[in-house]
């Protein structure tokens, strides 16, 4: 029979991207298994999903349980573990996030966030953040920016969707403050030219910037869109669909700032890997939205929700692991920074961690060469990486919660190596 990559590529559209050819079996933790026995640390986790490494016991029994009573109800009838899974997320969302609604991807949690803003502000406006990641469905994909190849053969998109500047200091070769003064000034003036914020029921922001390359937002900026958004009457929305579940070695990005959202949407790690996101605000928000307004036949699903809620009771005791993790990496990124002169720059939040590959540290020309070369020389090593970065050219340092520090050096270590084999080659 022929190879499963040959197969896969016979009746699979190769529109959807995979990063490797490891013909996975199992996984467990941190390590994936493939055909032949051969074992590899995922440090993609899945691509930010599986933070409590894959296939975690207690998620897998709490799922497995479920499996064997109910599997589906396709809002017929009501059920215990959508009613767990959410009196969880309203223990550990930020204040006023009290209510949610379940939906299947984090496109669709955006989506139906965005609906749920615009129909109960009775405004249409949206303003998205310049490299941010939102989705690729229809309505979605008119709110990401990270890459203006996510468009090409879909325009026109959606309507009276403005996009502003998001602050990034280090690409701009901005001081913060700089970065941040010119990302408000761009927005007011927006506001000045092009719509009126009394049409804008939404300002919608990553607080971490995922695909758009690992850029944390400044607090003062967020601050700055908080005034703003009280100033005009406009929500403010986090999509916390990949900062989320502890990536950040917190609940959400959203604990490391002052400012709350009105609304937020959550997918990825929530359920560990199976299919499922979440969006929420506060109760009256939520119920002035009448039913109908909104559905779905699979969102909250029996099974997704059980493993939901088990999920959330096994994070809790590893916050405090993902927080020396992280400021573990933090420090060896850096140290590896004062070495490796391909290091543009290091940035992140909690185990959301990006390193910038360049050619040259004065231009800051982004280097996709020498990430390739990088994630090919600890792919070869059985460390599995990837980038994000309209560039292709930032390391995604994205390392399950249960990473033991050995494991979490050792990867460190193949990639300084790496590096070095990169700096050599190059000459
Ligand atoms: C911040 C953010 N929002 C939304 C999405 C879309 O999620 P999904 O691929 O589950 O539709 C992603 C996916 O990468 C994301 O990172």
């Amino acid at each position: 029979m022929a190879d499963l990559v040959s197969r896969h590529n016979d009746v699979i559209a190769p529109v959807i991207a995979f990063d490797t050819d490891i013909r996975a079996v199992e996984a467990q933790g941190i390590w994936v298994t493939d055909i032949e026995g051969r074992r590899w640390a995922d440090f993609a986790c899945g691509t930010a999903v599986a933070n409590l490494g894959h296939n975690h016991p207690t998620v897998v029994a709490a799922a497995g349980a479920q499996l064997q009573r109910l599997v589906h109800s396709g809002c017929i009838f009501r059920y215990d573990s959508i009613v767990e899974a959410a009196e969880r997320l309203r223990r550990i969302t930020p204040d006023g996030i009290e209510k949610f609604a379940f939906a299947n991807s984090g496109a669709e949690a955006v989506e139906a966030v965005v609906k749920l803003a615009r129909y109960t502000s009775g405004r249409q406006g949206v303003i998205t953040f310049r490299g941010g990641f939102h989705g690729r469905t229809m309505g979605s994909v008119a709110y990401t920016t990270s890459n203006a190849r996510y468009r090409d053969g879909y325009h026109p998109v959606l309507g009276s969707v403005f996009v502003s500047p998001f602050p990034h200091a280090y690409r701009w070769g901005m001081s913060n403050d700089q970065a941040i003064d010119h990302s408000l000034g761009e927005l007011r003036s927006m506001f000045k030219h092009v719509v009126t914020p009394k049409n804008i029921a939404c300002f919608l922001i990553e607080l971490v910037q995922g695909e758009g390359g690992y850029i944390p937002a400044p607090s003062r900026f967020i601050d700055e869109l908080r005034a703003l958004a009280d100033e005009h009457g406009i929500l403010l929305i986090y999509d916390e669909v990949q900062t989320g579940f502890g990536r950040t070695a917190e609940w959400f990005a959203s604990v490391h700032y002052q400012a709350k959202p009105d609304l937020m949407a959550m997918g990825k790690g929530i359920a560990n890997g199976l299919p499922l996101s979440a969006y929420g605000t506060t109760a009256e928000r939520i119920d002035s939205w009448p039913v109908g307004a909104h559905g779905t036949t699979f969102g909250g699903n029996p099974v997704a929700t059980a493993a939901a809620a088990a999920v959330i009771d096994v994070m809790e005791g590893l916050l405090p692991h993902a927080r020396e993790l992280s400021s573990h990496a933090m420090r060896r990124f850096h140290e590896l920074a004062e070495r490796h002169q391909t290091i543009g720059d290091v940035r992140g939040l909690g185990l959301m961690i990006g390193v910038e590959l360049v050619e040259d540290r004065h231009t800051r020309t982004p280097d996709a060469k020498a990430f390739k070369h990088v994630q090919q020389h600890v792919l070869d090593r059985d460390l599995i990486i990837i980038d994000c970065g309209p560039d292709g050219n930032v390391l995604r340092f994205i390392p399950a919660l249960v990473t033991t520090h050995e494991e979490l050096d050792w990867a460190i270590d193949l990639i300084d190596d790496g590096l070095g084999s990169w700096e050599t080659t190059k000459g």
